[in-house]
């Protein structure tokens, strides 16, 4: 008979309020994750007294302290490896990783940026679309490699704003999409359900069961990563 499996440990890294942190300690936490490490590379980062409220131990790496990034990152990674962190998610974190410190961590590096991706990447990614006139602006969740918000996609939603114009009323829109999506895909992490497809490793397969019920009434659901289209609950779209 199979038990039920260990939590996976998970490190968050951040910079600044910590909502998804927040989301992630609200759902995945001692369930399909336990969050054995929080770091910050700003000492006062809202995030962290969510750790702190939490249980969760947190440390401050700020680049400032150590002589480059390349030191600094290793300081990281051996503090998140004596953690017996497997996985890192990136919420909110500000800084580059080095590629020693991805290294550590091959193919468990993943990162919530705030537009649909390869479209606006960097910072200001909602500044960037608002003045590039998009229409339509999402969420990506997607694997980390040496570039800048560059790593393949595991997981994406987008939402119609037309008259959008504030970058506010755009990021409002986008935080249930975020708070739902970095989540699901430390759940399908953590369950081993996201492989790399040998014939295109820009696409990690899932096994087609990743759509989720719990997505915010009203957003779509869409497509997910090996799977097919399909209407979310409540999905307006669909009439
Ligand atoms: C989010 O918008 C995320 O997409 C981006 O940084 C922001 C972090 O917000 N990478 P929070 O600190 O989780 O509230």
């Amino acid at each position: 008979m199979r038990g039920v499996p260990e939590p996976l440990p998970i490190a968050v890294l951040v910079s600044g309020t910590g909502t998804n942190l927040q989301a992630l300690l609200d759902t995945v936490h001692g369930r399909e994750a336990q969050i054995v490490a929080v770091a910050s590379s700003t000492a006062n980062a809202r995030a962290l007294q969510r750790a702190e409220e939490h249980g969760v131990p947190s440390a401050v790496f700020a680049r400032a302290d150590y002589s480059d990034r390349e030191e600094r990152d290793a300081a990281l990674a051996d503090w998140l490896l004596a953690r017996g962190a497997r996985l890192v998610v990136l919420a909110g974190y500000m800084e580059l990783l080095s590629a020693a410190f991805l290294g550590s961590f091959a193919n468990a590096v993943i990162n919530v940026h705030p537009s649909l991706l390869p479209a606006f990447p960097g910072i200001r990614a909602i500044e960037q679309a608002l003045e590039y006139g998009a229409q339509v602006f999402g969420v990506t969740v997607h694997f980390v490699d040496e570039g800048v918000d560059t790593g393949p996609v595991i997981l994406q939603r987008a939402v119609e704003l037309p008259d959008a114009r504030e970058p506010q009323e755009v990021l409002a829109a986008l935080r249930p999409l975020e708070h739902a999506l970095l989540p699901q895909a430390v759940r399908l992490f953590a369950q081993g359900r996201l492989r790399f497809d040998p014939a295109n490793p820009r696409r990690p397969l899932g096994d087609g069961k990743q759509q989720s019920a719990e997505w915010p009434t009203g957003l779509r659901a869409g497509r997910t990563a090996g799977g097919p289209s399909t209407g979310g609950p409540g999905d307006p779209s669909e009439g």
